[in-house]
């Protein structure tokens, strides 16, 4: 899988997928992450990407040439499955998403900022428009780093136990039971006797009624969706 992310913040890119589970996809070579500089695809001498809004307003819109030239040249090099523009109006990210995400293999991610991009690169380029949640960031580098985690850990091989990411939270509508470690006593505070007793029926009986009332009480949502 490679993601080509074009951004005005590269510097913003260079942490994110340098740790953990993302360094080792692509160490294993599962995942690329490629991060461009949209200000070296400008197309005027002060390298500017972005300019005023025709009929006049508040804020800078992004230029469609910087991107365009961008993506054209991408384009050029490789076949893309899906173009996606990080936005707060577009679709909400959730697991059924990034599951679908995860079976395909190319994707140009492009990054906004300031009022927004001009509407012809959404028109002419982009594939799919994801929100990360009902709030407004200050772009979208971001919401991109958090869709390429969401998306690569679940590609096959990426998790050491490849039934981690089957089991998680969201994965069949329902939120995660709750989990302990040592010690079994803290403070008085001890962990559910059923985890001690051996029984792995009965442990696995009491993990799905904990995450069904879990589930029940904080997003009752996901099991009217599930049924
Ligand atoms: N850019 C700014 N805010 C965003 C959000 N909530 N989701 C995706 N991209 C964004």
């Amino acid at each position: 899988m490679r993601f080509d992310i074009i951004t005005v913040l590269p510097g913003l890119l260079e942490s994110p997928f340098a740790h953990s589970i993302l360094q080792r996809a692509q160490k294993k070579g599962l995942a690329e992450i490629h991060v461009h500089n949209l200000r070296d695809y400008s197309t005027n001498k002060h390298k500017s990407v972005d300019d005023y809004p025709y009929g006049g307003g508040s804020g800078m819109v992004m230029m469609i040439e910087p991107f365009a030239a961008c993506i054209e040249k991408l384009k050029a090099e490789r076949d893309y499955d899906e173009v996606i523009f990080l936005t707060p109006d577009g679709e909400t990210l959730n697991q059924g998403i990034a599951n679908q995400l995860s079976i395909k293999q190319n994707f140009i991610l492009l990054c906004g900022h300031y009022k927004g991009i001009d509407q012809r690169i959404r028109d002419l380029f982009v594939t799919r428009e994801i929100s990360i949640g009902d709030y407004v960031l200050s772009g979208g580098e971001l919401p991109a780093a958090i869709l390429v985690d969401a998306v690569v850990r679940l590609i096959p091989g990426v998790l050491s136990d490849e039934t981690s990411a089957l089991s998680d939270s969201f994965q069949d509508d329902m939120l995660d039971a709750p989990v302990y470690t040592r010690p079994a006593d803290w403070r008085g505070n001890k962990i559910p006797d059923i985890l001690l007793s051996g029984n792995t029926p009965e442990i696995e009986k009491w993990r799905f009624e904990q995450a069904l009332e879990r589930t029940r009480q904080r997003r009752p949502d996901l099991l009217e969706r599930g049924e």
